[in-house]
């Protein structure tokens, strides 16, 4: 066994990692929630599945956990102001965190940002702990396409994608 990581250390090495920029969405009965979230990926092909980390402590897991239901949202170049909005830096938190973006419903109520680049649909096949987050399987129940390119973040910082 190796000597416990420092949890800094561990963000330091992660924010290496560039990520593309989404805002995990879902609905309870009273209201819309949201964060934004970069742990995000492909799950299974068969049936068509991702994956979402989300923190234990956030409305966003509870809800998803409570109606198991959840959308991603891929986030187009420019649109900073959403990210970091849905990620409680202006301190709006549940309902307010949608007065930025244009959200319309899916097919079940859940929040879809028309600007998106791809959104996805999810209904949750599996979760899991891992320590201060959550891990939920969403199986994809509809997708919707938009146009432009995605934002990218790393080490702190969003950036824009270019061709080599
Ligand atoms: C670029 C970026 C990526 C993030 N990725 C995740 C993530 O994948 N999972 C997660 O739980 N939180 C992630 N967060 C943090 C959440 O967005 C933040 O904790 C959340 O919005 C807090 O919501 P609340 O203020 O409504 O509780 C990320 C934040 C930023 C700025």
């Amino acid at each position: 066994m190796g000597m416990a990581v420092d949890p800094a250390d561990f963000r330091a090495a992660m924010a290496r990692f560039p990520g593309a920029v989404t805002i995990v969405t879902t609905r309870v009965p009273q209201e819309r929630r949201g964060i934004t979230a970069t742990a995000v990926c492909s799950a299974s092909a068969e049936p068509p599945s991702i994956l979402a980390c989300v923190n234990r402590k956030t409305g966003t897991c509870q809800g998803i956990e409570e109606t198991g239901c959840f959308n991603v949202n891929l986030l187009p170049d420019p649109s900073g102001d959403i990210a970091l909005r849905f990620a409680g830096a202006d301190g709006a938190t549940g309902e307010a965190k949608f007065s930025l973006g244009t959200w319309r419903e899916d097919g079940r109520g859940l929040p879809v940002l028309e600007e998106a680049l791809v959104a996805f649909s999810c209904e949750v096949t599996g979760a899991m702990d891992a320590g201060s987050h959550r891990v939920f399987v969403g199986r994809i129940v509809e997708i919707a396409h938009g146009d432009g390119k995605a934002l990218v973040f790393e080490q702190s910082r969003f950036h824009r994608l270019q061709p080599l």
